[in-house]
């Protein structure tokens, strides 16, 4: 039986993910650097050091010192953190309001499971953070997704089994982490791209409880 729902944030809740793309993509511009078009679906999910490695990795740049590399990060988070600053409850994503409150009616706990240390901050300028049963904090983790760490750790945070909680990704390293925590993975994007997700939406807006419980209660019978 359904219990919990485990979130990520960006891309998922809001759409962060257009500012982290922002973000990265100044930085890049900084080091001389041109973001493909695949780099979106790529960074997406990636924590920060494995988003660096991955934009280094686009310009043949890896070469650079760990402390470089903060001061790259540290560079990229002061121009994120600018552009998050004005987000409000209007940033929350079509359907997300009408689900977290069917969940919220239903009984099913919540927590949040972003890679992203910036989460709190968002999540209370959505004024949705009184929702969340537990929120992982990323510093805390060895692995970032696609290692199913978080989402163990999510599950965990609401005392659930694998089988008890359903989660929800816009990412490929996402869906990857879901499944390999053995849950239930909602997909949130191209179902194409996002194969490997249990249940595949276009967009948030059609996302349903109801037709998420189904799903989930034909995976699991
Ligand atoms: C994820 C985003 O949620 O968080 C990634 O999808 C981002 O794009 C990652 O790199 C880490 O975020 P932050 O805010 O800690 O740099
Ligand atoms: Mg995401």
């Amino acid at each position: 039986m359904l219990k919990g729902l485990l979130f990520d944030l960006d891309g998922v809740l809001t759409d962060s993910a257009k500012y982290h793309l922002q973000a990265w993509g100044e930085l890049a511009k900084k080091l001389n650097i041109t973001l493909p078009e695949s780099a979106n679906d790529e960074l997406r999910g990636r924590s920060r050091l494995d988003s660096l490695n991955v934009i280094l990795k686009f310009g043949n740049q890896q070469y650079y010192s760990e402390q470089q590399k903060k001061e790259f990060m540290d560079t990229k988070n002061r121009i994120y953190l600018h552009l998050i600053r004005a987000m409000t409850p209007q940033d929350i994503l079509p359907g997300i309001t009408d689900l977290l409150a069917d969940a919220q009616g239903a009984g099913l706990r919540m927590a949040i499971a972003s890679a992203s240390r910036n989460a709190p901050i968002i999540l209370n300028q959505l004024g949705i953070a009184d929702l969340f049963a537990g929120v992982v904090d990323p510093a805390t983790l060895i692995h970032g997704k696609p290692d199913p760490e978080i989402y163990e750790r999510a599950q965990q945070l609401l005392h659930l089994r694998a089988t008890e909680v359903t989660a929800f990704e816009d990412a490929v390293v996402g869906v990857q982490a879901i499944k390999g925590a053995g849950q239930f993975a909602v997909g949130i994007g191209n179902k194409h791209v996002l194969r490997q997700a249990d249940y595949v939406v276009p967009t948030t807006g059609d996302l349903r409880l109801s037709d998420i419980i189904a799903n989930f209660d034909s995976r699991n019978n």
